[in-house]
Parts: structure tokens; C-alpha cells; sequence
């Protein structure tokens, strides 16, 4: 098993999720749609994509397509063409009456092409037929086929920012739907997935029947015996000795067991030993490494993607009120019922309908896993990401209860 902290991983770095991988292959054999969700980094694209390599082990089609980086509905078209290219009865299928977008044999073109060349064929007006015949083409296909949409809510957000972006996201939403109805239950199932929430998307535009019928999955973390049964493993493939009771101290340490961070704790306690030519590390060891690695600047960039996100997921108005939240809990521990008043009034001069706002971002908080309700208020239930946030606003984050309502700027985290 290799360490792996970028991408996805599948096969024999892949390691445990065989509840979660059968709850997937049973909805997905019984030709459910899923929507497939948790906290980022969790291991969703690599579950999906090791629950499409095992599929294709026993003579399904598996197509994945990533579309974080779609703008447009005829994007996400394109992109689901693309990945279909090597399929090709299907590519063929499609290719015909498309000749004049593709012009040679769908054999002589890459995918990359294909995909390409059904982009610049497509438009407003021919998207949604196309689209349609796609997946028609998918569900009467002779094999079973599984198609992963990753990322779907990023896109969406994207699409959100355009004037007409709520109508827009309507009319692909409505038209994903009603696709899947009109091909039937052929042997085509569906799988979408993302971090950022598309359940509270839907419920703020006020069209949560737009995604009804897809049959959520959400993935959690590791418990504590499967986060240290995947770091002894990772010890063992990369000749680290590790002393007893290391891995059981990672995961204290982290407080969760997100798979990302395991990695990467495991990764730099790692560096850490080659960089002291040491063939072993001790439990003493990975408290240095948290602090001065894992919270260092190094680690620092791996969590600055966390924030990035939230810009990206949340408004601008709802995106200063999470870095309030989220400091807060940080720093006090803890974002308790008397911080949440405060904060409501603070902002009241500034933001319309604040109480409306605070719940609409502490609901995308919990969803992607920031905090936790629990008795006395919402708290990080990752150690890491709760020390990662308080050394970034420890010196600039004056606590909700100390602040006078004409200060609130003083104490913002910028
Ligand atoms: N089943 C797993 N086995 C081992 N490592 C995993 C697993 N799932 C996730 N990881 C780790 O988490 C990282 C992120 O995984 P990824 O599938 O990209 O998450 P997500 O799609 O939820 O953001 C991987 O690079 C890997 O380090
Ligand atoms: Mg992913």
C-alpha cells in the first residue's frame, strides 16, 4: 500500500470501506441513483472510482467524469461524451448524426477530441437532446454501466453566479431528471458526488425535489481501529518501524479519522524519519510532528484548500459570518448559543436577514463537517482542523462575548 496524499487512490492503496463500498454496490446494482456525499477529502472520488474498477471486474462499463471545472450544461454534456468515447457501441451511437461535429471515424479521434468536437457542436438549443440521447444510449447498452458525476455541486455553484444562475441550475437539475426517467430503468445507474452540500443548495433556491430521486450515501470518517489498521500498512510497505502505540497517538491526535489526514500525518512523520535518518519513529515523536509539521508551514498548505472552498461554496456575506463561526469555535472551543446572539448583532447593521444567514452557513459548516452540534454549542470535531484555525486567528480574533456592537470589524477575521 503506497502513501498517497494527492489524488484518489483505488486498488491496492485503496484501504478498508467495505460497508460503504457494499451500501454502494447494492443501490447501484438495483439500478438507484445515488447521491454521494461528505466532508472533502474524505475518500469519495476514490471510493466511487474503486467501486467502478471492481464493477468493470465483473463486466460492467464504468464512466467517470469530473466535472469541477464545467461551466455550462453543454460542458457537463461534453465531458459525459468524453468519457464515453472508449465505450464503442456507444461513441459510434452517438457519433451519428454528429458527423459534421466530429468528421472522421470515432475510431481515428482521441477522447480528448471527442469530447472536444461535442462541445463546439453544442449550443443552447441542442444540449438537452443530446444529452438525452447520451444517456439513452448508456441505458441500452448490452453491459451494465455506471456513471460517476463528480463534483456536481461545484459546478452548480459556479453556474449560481451567472444573473441567471438560479434559473440555469433549475433547467439542468430538471433536465437531469427527467432524462433518467425518460431512458427508464435500463442498465444505466447513476452516481453524483461532491463535498459541498447540494442538499442545502437545492432547499435555499427552493427545488428540492429537483434531486428527490437520487438515494443519499454519505461517507464518514474512520473510526479509531481502522485508521490505525490503515497507517500499519503504510508503516509497513515504506520500511518504517513504528513503536507501539504510534498509530493509536495519530489518530488522539487528529481527533477524526479522515483518511487525507491520516495520510498525511503518516506522509511527514515519514519525512520526518528520513530527514533524521531514522528507520523508526516513537509515540514522543508525533506530538513534534503535529506541531511543527502538520501545523507548520508545510501542513498549512495542505489546509488552505479548506478555506478556499468555503469561499468558493459560501456568499460573501455568508463567507465572513462562517470565518466568525469558525473562529470562534477555535479559538473559545466552542460557538456556543450566547456567541451566535452576539454575532446576529453584531452583523445586523451590515447584512440583511443575519439570523437566516447564520443558520444557512452553520447548516453548510455541519454538512461539510467543519462542526458538530453537541451540548453547549457547535464544536471541530477534527482536532487538526480546530488548531489549524485557531493559529491562524488566535492573534486577530477578539471573542464574540468581548466585542461592543460597534466594533465588529475589530475583531473580523480577515
Ligand atoms: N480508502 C482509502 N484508503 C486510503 N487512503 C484514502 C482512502 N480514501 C481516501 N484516502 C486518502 O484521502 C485522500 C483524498 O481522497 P479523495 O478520494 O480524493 O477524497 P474526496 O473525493 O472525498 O475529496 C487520498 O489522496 C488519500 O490520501
Ligand atoms: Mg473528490
Amino acid at each position: 500500500m503506497r502513501s498517497a496524499t494527492g489524488r484518489w487512490v483505488t486498488g491496492d492503496d485503496f484501504f478498508g470501506r467495505d460497508r460503504e463500498l457494499r451500501v454502494l454496490e447494492t443501490r447501484v446494482r438495483d439500478r438507484n441513483h445515488v447521491l454521494l456525499t461528505g466532508q472533502r477529502r474524505m475518500g469519495k472520488t476514490s471510493i466511487a472510482r474503486e467501486l467502478g474498477r471492481r464493477l468493470e471486474c465483473q463486466d460492467w462499463v464504468f464512466l467517470f467524469t469530473d466535472i469541477e471545472g464545467a461551466t455550462c450544461a453543454e460542458d457537463v454534456v461534453a465531458s459525459i461524451a468524453r468519457a464515453a468515447h472508449p465505450v464503442r457501441p456507444i461513441s459510434s451511437r452517438i457519433a451519428i448524426g454528429t458527423r459534421r461535429w466530429i468528421g472522421e471515424n470515432v475510431e481515428e479521434v482521441s477522447a480528448l477530441d471527442f469530447g472536444l468536437k461535442i462541445r463546439a457542436g453544442l449550443d443552447a438549443g441542442s444540449w438537452r437532446s443530446f444529452g438525452e440521447k447520451l444517456l439513452g444510449e448508456c441505458a441500452a447498452h448490452e453491459k451494465p454501466v455506471l456513471l460517476v458525476l463528480d463534483e456536481l455541486p461545484i459546478f452548480l455553484k459556479r453556474v449560481l453566479r451567472d444573473p441567471e444562475g438560479a434559473r440555469r441550475v433549475d433547467e439542468f437539475l430538471s433536465w437531469l431528471r427527467g432524462a433518467l426517467q425518460a431512458v427508464g430503468d435500463g442498465s444505466l445507474s447513476l452516481i453524483v458526488s461532491g463535498s459541498i452540500g447540494l442538499q442545502p443548495l437545492v432547499n435555499r433556491l427552493g427545488m428540492p425535489d429537483r434531486i428527490n430521486y437520487l438515494d443519499p450515501v454519505r461517507i464518514g470518517p474512520w473510526d479509531r481501529e481502522t485508521s490505525v489498521g490503515c497507517f500499519l500498512p503504510l508503516a509497513q510497505s515504506h520500511d518504517l518501524r513504528v513503536e507501539e502505540g504510534v498509530a493509536e497517538a495519530v489518530y488522539d491526535a487528529l481527533g477524526i479519522g479522515i483518511p487525507h489526514h491520516v495520510q498525511s500525518f503518516f506522509a511527514r512523520l515519514r519525512d520526518f524519519a528520513v530527514m533524521h535518518r531514522r528507520g523508526s519513529v516513537t509515540v514522543r515523536d508525533v506530538g513534534g510532528v503535529y506541531r511543527n509539521e502538520l501545523l507548520g508551514p508545510g501542513g498549512q498548505s495542505d489546509l488552505v484548500h479548506y478555506e478556499t472552498r468555503l469561499r468558493d461554496g459560501l456568499e460573501d456575506g455568508n463567507y465572513s459570518i462562517a470565518m466568525e463561526i469558525l473562529a470562534e469555535a477555535a479559538t473559545q472551543g466552542v460557538f456556543a448559543p450566547t456567541a451566535r446572539s452576539r454575532l446576529g448583532r453584531l452583523y445586523s447593521a451590515v447584512l440583511d436577514d443575519v439570523s437566516g444567514r447564520i443558520s444557512d452557513t452553520l447548516e453548510v459548516l455541519v454538512h461539510d463537517g467543519y462542526l458538530e452540534p453537541g451540548e453547549g454549542g457547535y464544536r471541530f470535531p477534527s482536532l487538526l482542523l480546530k488548531d489549524w484555525w485557531c493559529a491562524r486567528f488566535r492573534d486577530h480574533h477578539v471573542p464574540l462575548r468581548d466585542r461592543s456592537e460597534d466594533e465588529r470589524g475589530e475583531g473580523s477575521p480577515r
